[in-house]
Parts: structure tokens; C-alpha cells; sequence
């Protein structure tokens, strides 16, 4: 196969992966796409860096050696900020994550300097983003909090009612208070309550990292060369919960095709 009709490799904790998995499909409609969601150990955003680095690891090896991805994108906010510097020292393709396309995007749109980050406990202990931040333009202001309890909420599909509300402007409230003008979306699950966000978010602007790596992604191809493929499509599922197909028929608007379980021992 010429290497540039081979897949894109995609890669989450779990579901929410799949938000990332839209943008690129949008953007990329020829690309074949590999999606590897590790549902039989979702959740990643409480685990410890080394834990999500083991898995990553493992789930990188397996992209690369059974589908010979041409590219890895890694659509979790916790494994970007914890693992993409030991997956760029182990593997040599282009691998992207979502952490730097989300700051670079808070960089452009900010006014006055000040920005909010919200993500899972371990991408928001991590400092990624706050790090790549900082580094990139000194002066600013950055306010990083961890909001957990949204992931539960989308796969519940409770993405605009009173309890999503609540949850919402309750978690906003600092970042309103301290004047935040740009606030990044560090979780994959969050661009599904960005209408909510908006409405109680009183005018801060909202980075949706799905749509920066989407778009961060196809310059990378065009760069190398890489364009190409038959817009086909692959899903490896470690387990085989329901609100994969839920969240997908929510984003996509169709069933997933081609979904093949992987069982953990076939990633040790
Ligand atoms: N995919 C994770 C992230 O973007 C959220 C879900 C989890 O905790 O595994 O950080």
C-alpha cells in the first residue's frame, strides 16, 4: 500500500476521543481512520502519569505494528499531557497531541491576557497546558482548575439540562470571577456542553482542541506529503460498553462500522 493511503491512528481513554475523531473526519474526509478507544480502563483522567504512560505505550505499539498507522494523533487531554514526550522518544512517526494545538488557539484568540484551563485532576496537575502557556507568551495569566465531574455528565447525554446547567455555572464561576477572556476546553468530552458553556460562560471565548488538532494535523500531512486514503474506517474497542455507539450516533449521526474488540492481553 502506498504510505500515504495508510490510516490515521487515533487514540483516547475512551468515548470521548471521538469528538477528535469528528473534527478530523470533517476536516480529512478522505483519510482512513483508525480509532482505538481503551473503554476497559476509561477512566484515565484520575490515574497516575506513569499508569497512563504504560498505556499509551502499549496502545501506540499496537496502532503502529497491526494497523501501520501513518500518523498518531492522541485525542486525550490526560495521555497528551502525561505521555506524548516518552511516545515521541519510542516511536518515530508523527504523533500529535492535543495539549499545544488548544494553546496555540488561547493565544490567538485572547484579548486581555488572561486564561482559564479546565480539564481532568491529572492533565490539570500534569501543567501541560499551563507550562506550554506560559512558555510560549510571558505576561499572561493562566487559572487552572479541574472539573471532573463533566465527563460523567456527557455519557450520560446530559449535555443542556438544569444538573448540566448547575454543574456548569458552578464551575465557571472562578473563571468568571477572575476575568478570564479565553478558556480551553482540556478534556475531550467538553466540546458537547460548549452550547451550555456559552450561555453561562457571560462572553469568554471557548477553545475546542478538536478542532486545533484537526486542523494542525492536516498541515503535518500536507508538510510530509502524507494525504491519502478511501475515507475508511476502524474501531478497537478494549471493551464494548453502550455509550460508544451512544456517543457516536450524538456526534456522527450514523452507526460505527467495523468495530473489533481487542482483548488487554493482545496489547502486553
Ligand atoms: N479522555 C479523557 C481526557 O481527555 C477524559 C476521560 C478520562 O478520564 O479518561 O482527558
Amino acid at each position: 500500500m502506498k504510505s500515504s493511503n495508510l490510516p490515521i491512528g487515533i487514540f483516547d481513554s475512551g468515548v470521548g476521543g471521538l469528538t477528535v475523531f469528528k473534527a478530523i473526519r470533517k476536516l480529512l474526509p478522505q483519510e482512513n481512520l483508525v480509532y482505538f478507544g481503551d473503554l476497559a480502563r476509561v477512566p484515565y483522567g484520575m490515574k497516575s502519569p506513569r499508569l497512563i504512560q504504560t498505556y499509551s505505550l502499549q496502545i501506540a505499539k499496537y496502532l503502529i505494528e497491526k494497523s501501520k498507522v501513518k500518523a498518531l494523533v492522541v485525542a486525550c487531554n490526560t495521555a497528551s499531557s502525561t505521555s506524548l514526550e516518552i511516545l515521541k522518544e519510542n516511536f518515530n512517526l508523527p504523533i500529535l497531541g492535543v495539549i499545544l494545538p488548544g494553546v496555540e488557539e488561547a493565544l490567538r484568540l485572547t484579548r486581555n491576557g488572561r486564561i482559564g484551563v479546565i480539564g481532568t485532576r491529572t492533565t490539570i496537575k500534569t501543567g501541560a497546558y499551563q507550562k506550554a502557556l506560559l512558555e510560549r507568551r510571558k505576561g499572561i495569566e493562566v487559572f487552572a482548575y479541574p472539573t471532573p465531574l463533566l465527563v460523567p455528565l456527557v455519557e450520560e447525554g446530559w449535555f443542556e439540562n438544569r444538573i448540566a446547567r448547575l454543574v456548569v455555572r458552578e464551575y465557571l464561576a472562578p473563571f468568571i470571577q477572575a476575568g478570564v477572556d479565553t478558556l480551553i476546553l482540556g478534556c475531550t468530552h467538553y466540546p458537547l456542553l460548549k452550547k451550555i458553556m456559552g450561555k453561562e460562560g457571560k462572553g469568554i471565548m471557548l477553545v475546542d482542541s478538536s478542532q486545533a488538532v484537526a486542523q494542525k494535523l492536516k498541515e503535518i500531512l500536507e508538510e510530509k506529503d502524507l494525504k491519502g486514503g478511501e475515507g475508511k474506517e476502524e474501531f478497537y474497542l478494549t471493551d464494548t460498553p453502550q455509550n460508544f455507539s451512544f456517543l457516536f450516533r450524538v456526534l456522527l449521526g450514523r452507526e460505527p462500522e467495523n468495530v473489533k474488540l481487542v482483548k488487554l492481553e493482545e496489547l502486553l
